[in-house]
Parts: C-alpha cells; structure tokens; sequence
C-alpha cells in the first residue's frame, strides 16, 4: 500500500491496494488506518456492485437510506445503493450544505463508502471533508463546558428543505436527538456532532439562543481551512468517511457536466454515546 497523508488533520490517500480482493491482514490495516485518519480515498479501483458492498459489510450492516422507507421513493432499485447522480442540466446535486449523512437516524450511519465512476470534464465535483473532533478541541473550555451534556434534534425534513421537498401524506422521515458532544466509540474522542442540514435546535434553549450557537458552529467549521481536507475525485476513486466524526460537502463547481456515483453506508449497532468526561 503507498500511503499519502492529504493533511495533518484529515484524510490519507491509499494507492497500490485491490479494495474487491483484500486479505484479512490488509483490512485490518485499513481499519486502523480509518480510525487514524477519517477519510480515506482509495484510487484505481475496479469495483461492481456486489463488491463495493462486500467491501463496505466488512465494517458493518449496510443502511438503507430513508429515501428507501417510509413511502419515499428513492433513486435506482437497489435499496442498499444511495445513488448520487447529477446529469449535466441539474439544478441541484446532493450534499451541497455541510453534513454528516443523515444524522437525523436515531442510529446514524458510522462510515460511507461512495464509488465515483464519472467525474465533471471540467475538473470539478470535488468534497470537503471538516474533522469535528478538531473542532471540538479548538473551542473554548468554556464553550466546551457549556455544550458538554446538551442534546440537539436532527430533523430530516429540515434537510428535504433544503431541496424544496416536503413530505407528502404517508410519508415519513426520521428525527432523532443526539448529545452535541459525542464520544467516539473507537478512540473515545469527543466530537462536536451538530451540522446545518440537519440539526434544528439545541434542546433546553430559547430558540434563538440555540440559533446563536449553532449559527457560529457552523460558520467556524465552514471557514476553517485547518480542520479540512479536500478530495479531488477521478473516475473509479472510493472514498470512505466516518460519519461519526466528520463532516462534509459535495461542491457543484461544475454545471453543464455530469457526475455519477455509488454511495454505500454501514450502521453501527448502538445509538451515539454523550461524551463524560
Ligand atoms: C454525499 O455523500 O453527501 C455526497 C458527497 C459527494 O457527492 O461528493
């Protein structure tokens, strides 16, 4: 494996390893790798269906989305693919606000794995990705203090907003109330888990006080170069993000060129844990 670390913060690209035929020895590298660096971007990759998931079931079970459930009707046939595809004249793409994948599951998904096979000619179609556990760590004491045993609603429909789609009679989509500070279960690092997609509000404040707050959490995540890293995609990349600790953006740089990509997610068995320090 050739192993280029993107930056000091966040993300390691991986070449020189085959993801449809990898021994145990080299998972097991891969995981510590994923628990090290957050994301990770495999190149080169010839990967079907069958084997992209494969792959992504060695971390877990594989999430259905709720675009899936729920009287939705979402892309493609195949409940375990989220597909992320944005054909040229497209008004809007997936993932353009910053988020973690749909924290508004009461068990969110720990990793996904999305599998670009065709990138915009011009160059564009890149993602951010903001490590949240730096995040925590360059506030304040006092502000970590203040948010430490507080608790906020992710609401899936305030992300369906977002793309100007509102729920329809039988349909439904998931909320769920996550601590702000989450520990994170491999490394017991605590995380700052609140995003603009999906949280509504902080719980226990005036709604203009959680508005404060969140408003400035957000603003700090998106301006802060150091917590992020950036992933240039080429056809046939994979790249894989814990969804517990990181959070990220997909940039339309790219109208009038297609994209196209597979996304797979795993859920971990437990609800996400309050940090106590
Ligand atoms: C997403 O998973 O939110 C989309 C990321 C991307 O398209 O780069």
């Amino acid at each position: 494996m050739q192993l280029n670390p993107l930056n000091p913060n966040l993300g390691l690209e991986i070449k020189d390893i085959n993801l449809a035929a990898l021994t145990d020895t080299d998972f097991e590298k891969v995981e510590d790798l994923f628990n090290q660096h957050m994301v990770l971007v495999f190149r080169d990759q010839k990967l079907s269906r069958d084997q992209h998931k494969a792959f992504a079931k060695r971390f877990g079970d594989i999430h259905i989305h709720p675009s899936h459930r729920g009287g939705m009707k979402g892309k493609g046939d195949d409940p375990e693919l989220f597909v992320i595809d944005t054909p040229a004249d497209s008004k809007i793409t997936n993932g353009e606000l910053w988020h973690s994948d749909v924290s508004c599951e009461v068990i969110p998904p720990l990793a996904s794995l999305l599998y670009i096979t065709e990138t915009p000619d011009n160059g564009g179609g890149d993602t951010l990705f903001a490590n949240m556990c730096t995040a925590f760590s360059e506030m304040s004491e006092e502000l970590q203090n203040f948010l430490i045993g507080k608790t906020a609603v992710h609401d899936g429909e305030v992300d369906l907003a977002n793309y100007n789609v509102r729920l329809r009679v039988g349909q439904e989509y998931p909320k769920a109330s996550h601590p702000v500070i989450v520990a994170h279960p491999v490394t017991g690092k605590p995380i700052l888990f609140v995003n603009p997609s999906f949280t509504s509000h902080i719980e226990g404040l005036k709604q203009w006080e959680s508005k404060m707050i969140l408003d400035g959490i957000h603003r700090f995540v998106a301006t802060n170069a150091r917590i992020q890293c950036r992933v240039n995609w080429q056809p046939n990349t994979l790249v894989m993000w814990d969804n517990r600790c990181v959070q990220h953006q997909a940039i339309r740089d790219y109208a009038g060129f297609p994209r196209y990509g597979e996304r797979v997610s795993v859920v971990p068995s437990v609800q996400p844990k309050a940090f106590n320090p």
